[in-house]
């Protein structure tokens, strides 16, 4: 596990950015697994910026979506497939049959659901997954007493959720349909983006808690290839500080590439 600890939300937007961007260029038929919520924005704003003026080229990429409110339209303004396309897949070049977001209308959830599974192993499996972490330690919609082995269902989203993501988009469903703890577990390589104070108890609960389902992004810790990326506000319970950022100078002196790069 590395915990990256940055100045700012936009510096770790770029730091991130510059990761998906290396892994992109690195495999042009990446899976990526998209999470939406306002932390990712910075970063999907880079790689579009990337895509426009370096020519980072998404155009074998294929990407799935981690969540979806369940009950409203693709079309509806509060919808994930709306968030995404408006602030990421519309800019860039991701083929529309090899964008992947969970049907929140479906009739047959269990079926919608077991399909979304069967799709990512047809896939390979998703190498990069983005998350970021709600107040709960949400990863997904996987809220407290998840089954930290859960796979992609429906989920009724906790009192402290709908109230935080009400204030972002106004009145939202209860439910969605959220990849699993276990799905998630499975990417290849994970990347979690968490800014500000609201966050700093969620992310200390997720690096140096115990593994719980009490809070489903500790079950990270039995992942062995995920960043943290923080801002400062968010990194403020975190017990072992220091040695993170040792850890991270180390990591820039003998193996950047870990870390998206150099930092120029
Ligand atoms: P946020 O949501 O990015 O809007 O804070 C994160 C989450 O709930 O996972």
């Amino acid at each position: 596990m590395l915990v990256i600890i940055q100045p700012n939300k936009d510096l770790a937007s770029l730091q991130a950015a510059k990761l998906v961007a290396a892994h992109v260029r690195r495999k042009p038929n990446s899976v990526l697994g998209l999470s939406t919520g306002n932390t990712p924005l910075g970063t999907y704003t880079e790689l579009i910026r990337m895509h426009r003026e370096e020519g980072l080229d998404f155009s074998s990429v294929t990407t799935f979506n981690l969540d979806e409110y369940f009950g409203l339209s693709r079309e509806h303004t509060q919808s994930f497939y709306t968030h995404i396309h408006k602030n990421f897949l519309d800019h860039v070049n991701v083929r529309p049959d090899r964008a992947h977001i969970p049907n929140g209308e479906s009739r047959d959830v269990d079926e919608t659901c077991s399909r979304y599974e069967a799709a990512i192993v047809e896939a390979g499996g998703i190498d990069l997954q983005i998350l970021g972490i709600g107040r709960t330690g949400h990863i997904g919609f996987n809220e407290p007493t998840s089954s930290l082995a859960s796979r992609t269902r429906l989920k009724t989203l906790s009192d402290e959720t709908i109230s935080d993501n009400s204030k972002i988009s106004g009145e939202i469903p209860e439910v969605a349909i959220t990849m699993g703890i276990g799905t998630i577990l499975e990417a290849k390589k994970i990347l979690l983006l968490a800014f500000g104070g609201a966050k700093a108890n969620a992310v200390a609960r997720a690096i140096e808690g115990p593994i719980s389902s009490s809070c489903s992004a500790s079950a990270l810790q039995m992942h062995r290839d995920v960043r943290f990326i923080l801002d400062e506000e968010a990194a403020t319970e975190l017990r072992h500080r220091s040695y993170y950022d040792r850890v991270v100078a180390q990591t820039m002196k003998y193996a950047p590439e870990l870390l998206g790069g150099t930092n120029d």
